[in-house]
């Protein structure tokens, strides 16, 4: 079942994700050549901290971290540690999920670490274009898999691939509720969207082939053709008009 929110939910909801988008804002000034990853996820665990907001991962399913912190290869769910230091050039993930008052707000967004090579920011522009075409479908009367079919139209339409094992999903008190939104598909099917409605919009998009793998310790999601992949993500409230994205407060 698809929660609708209320008013108070809602409110949360968008301190969750005002908050959230703030710390974003620190994390590029963070990620530079010689960071650990676990170092930038001890940064966030404290920013999330200092706006009381409480980390949805971090115990998730024995998950350790405030972050996933996915490098390169590394499609989503990278795990902190501190062998992995950032270098320039590196295209990095940053993927955070907190609540605050018992709402969640989930965001990610892909960073270069110093200059990026013109060809690997156009791939990350595409991921975001992507992101934003699906938001633009976020509204009343239109059907879910329309958001999945303007995500994966875009990726496609540049050349790109959209992973298919691992989507999008509902929102609210928990970090993952229904529906499951899948960043490809035919538009037209699904449940009708509705005003109240939250979801966690996050196309995974590669350079290469879109098959991915999970590697052995059971959290890295990788391409398996070692192309890059770039991954950012909002949570979105639908309303009667416009969609209100809850993670773009702060820039
Ligand atoms: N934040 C992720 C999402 O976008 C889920 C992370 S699960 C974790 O849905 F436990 F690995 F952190
Ligand atoms: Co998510």
């Amino acid at each position: 079942m698809i929660t609708i929110k209320n008013k108070v939910a809602i409110r949360k909801m968008e301190q969750a994700g005002a908050l959230l988008s703030e710390v974003f804002v620190g994390v590029k000034d963070v990620i530079s050549p010689g960071v650990t990853t676990l170092e930038l996820d001890a940064w966030i665990s404290e920013e999330l901290r200092k706006r009381e907001l409480v980390s949805k991962s971090k115990g998730y399913m024995g998950y350790k971290h405030v972050s996933c912190i996915s490098v390169n290869d590394v499609v989503v769910h990278g795990v902190p540690d501190k062998t992995t230091v950032l270098a320039e050039g590196d295209l990095v993930k940053v993927d955070v999920c907190a609540s605050w008052k018992g709402y969640c707000a989930d965001m990610a967004r892909s960073f270069f670490v110093g200059v990026a090579l013109d060809n690997v920011k156009h791939f990350v522009d595409i991921a975001q274009k992507s992101l934003d075409a699906g938001i633009s479908k976020a509204r009343p009367g239109n059907k879910l898999s329309d958001i999945s079919a303007a995500i994966q139209n875009v990726v496609e339409q540049h050349g790109f691939g959209v992973v298919r094992d691992f989507a999008g999903h509902g929102i609210g008190k928990k970090m993952h509720e229904a529906p499951e939104v899948l960043n490809y598909g035919k538009p037209g099917l699904g449940p009708v969207l509705r005003p109240g409605m939250t979801l966690a919009l996050e196309p995974m998009i590669t350079m290469g082939k879109y098959n991915v793998f999970i590697t052995s310790d059971g959290w890295t999601v990788k391409t398996v053709d070692k192309s890059l992949a770039a991954h950012v993500e909002d949570t979105i409230l639908i309303t009667e008009k416009e969609p209100k994205i809850l993670t773009r407060k702060n820039g």
